[in-house]
């Protein structure tokens, strides 16, 4: 097929997500390897954004595939309640060995969202509480209990559900910037006193937020909230969907702060997205609620051989070619990238990165650091900054007045200091902007 009749054909029959489908102009692509995809007349992307932050390993790597190729031939499917295969039995004993503290007990899902949805019925079953406490600046999934978990405006299309309460962020945006911990503390728990801490049953967090601007909380606010947890008896979800499987330098970002939480949730790079899986993983004292008790979850996928198989081969590249420490190491240099163009582009407002999770902000003046674009806005200067990174093959998301360096943890110094020289040449674009 060329790529244009793959675009048609995929409008005229199947629905993009989050957008007026009138806007939607798709990539057509047709092969993947390494940092780079091709469209089928051969155009190369440089991938700066892992597809949706989820490629952690590359693309096209043999030894997943072959891993699912031979899941595949041995038993592609079996049903979750009734049955187990060596692939679950041997993924949930890996992710027990890399979760932070004495979470040892996992449920496996489809994707980050249903992790979500069962990491709350998890909490609510186990503490007998039902608010939940989550942040505005943050995404959780679509479905419907991670969606009204969500705090940013994607939530604003679902109807509003009873039960959860957002709370303000550290960060207030770029002409606002930080508080310190002591200061967003202190606004969580006059939320949490406001709303009677015996009503709530967790509170879910990004360990670093992701879509929402990569946002690494001030030392001390993760520790807080476990205080906070701690002290009201309510439990602490750290969703690791996007931050987690070496993105941050760390196999999960919640260890920059030594806390552990009660509950994690993951998806994305637990498979590199080779097939769709999910989990949430829990301390044992929570498993064990569900001794007599019966689990209040199932799905028909809940375990999937072939994807449970994907995670444990993709969980071996990343130690055989030690992919959580060089995502450290090339974090390093990829700051020194960003630094480099915050001192030499006028509208570059803020640079934040942390490991190979990365986000440059841009600003009409440095001064009043006035957005680029509105929140849950954009702008003419985006949108040609956009244009302009597709035309020069390199392929990243552009939000609001922002945009990320996510690119496979794979990468080479060549392969960033490449797309580092686009995003350079785009920025003149912004540039022109600036008063
Ligand atoms: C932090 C976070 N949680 C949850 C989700 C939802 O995951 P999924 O799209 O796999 O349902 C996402 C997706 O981007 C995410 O970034």
């Amino acid at each position: 097929m060329t790529g244009d009749d793959m675009v048609a054909l995929s409008k005229k029959h199947t629905l993009s997500e989050w957008a007026a489908q009138g806007a939607v102009d798709p990539i057509p692509v047709a092969r993947a390897e390494g940092v780079y995809f091709w469209t089928p007349e051969g155009k190369r992307f440089i991938d700066f954004n892992s597809q949706l932050m989820c490629v952690n390993i590359g693309h096209g790597n043999a030894r997943v595939i072959e891993a699912i190729q031979r899941q595949a031939e041995a038993v592609c499917y079996v049903t979750p309640s009734g049955m187990t295969t060596e692939a679950r039995a041997r993924l949930g004993a890996k992710l027990a060995t890399i979760t932070p503290g004495d979470i040892d007990v996992f449920f496996f899902t489809n994707g980050g969202a249903e992790a979500n949805e069962n990491a709350i019925k998890i909490a609510r079953a186990y503490t007998g509480r039902q608010k939940i406490l989550a942040r505005y600046r943050s995404y959780h999934g679509g479905t419907a209990a991670a969606i009204a978990a969500t705090g940013e405006p994607r939530r604003w299309t679902q109807p509003p559900m009873p039960g959860f309460v957002h709370v303000l962020d550290p960060y207030h945006g770029i002409q606002r910037g930080w508080d310190t911990a002591d200061e967003a503390l202190r606004h969580v728990e006059e939320v949490i006193q406001l709303e009677g801490p015996q009503t709530i049953a967790a509170f879910i967090l990004e360990s670093v937020t992701g879509t929402n601007g990569v946002l690494v909380p001030p030392d001390g606010y993760m520790q807080g909230v476990r205080a906070l947890c701690d002290k009201y008896g309510i439990l602490m979800i750290a969703d690791e969907v996007m931050s987690g499987f070496g993105r941050t330098g760390k196999w999960f970002a919640i260890e920059h702060w030594g806390v552990v939480p009660d509950l994690i949730t993951m998806a994305k790079g637990l498979t590199s997205a080779y097939v769709q899986l999910g989990a949430v993983g829990m301390r044992q004292a929570i498993a064990d609620t569900f001794k007599d008790k019966p689990f209040p979850g199932g799905l028909t996928y809940s375990s999937h051989p072939v994807a449970c198989a994907a995670a444990l081969a993709t969980l071996a590249v990343m130690e055989q070619d030690g992919l959580v420490d060089r995502a450290q190491r090339m974090g390093l240099l990829m700051r020194d990238l960003h630094e480099n163009l915050a001192a030499r582009h006028p509208s570059v407002g803020a640079v934040r990165s942390i490991g190979l999770f990365g986000v440059i902000e841009l600003v009409r003046n440095k001064k009043t650091m006035e957005p680029m674009a509105p929140f849950n806005g954009t702008s003419p200067e985006m949108g040609a900054l956009a244009k302009f990174f597709r035309q020069e093959g390199l392929f990243t998301f552009v939000r609001w007045n922002y945009f990320f360096t996510n690119p496979p943890l794979t990468i080479s110094e060549a392969e960033l200091q490449e797309g580092f020289a686009i995003i350079d040449r785009a920025l003149a674009i912004a540039d022109r902007s600036v008063e």
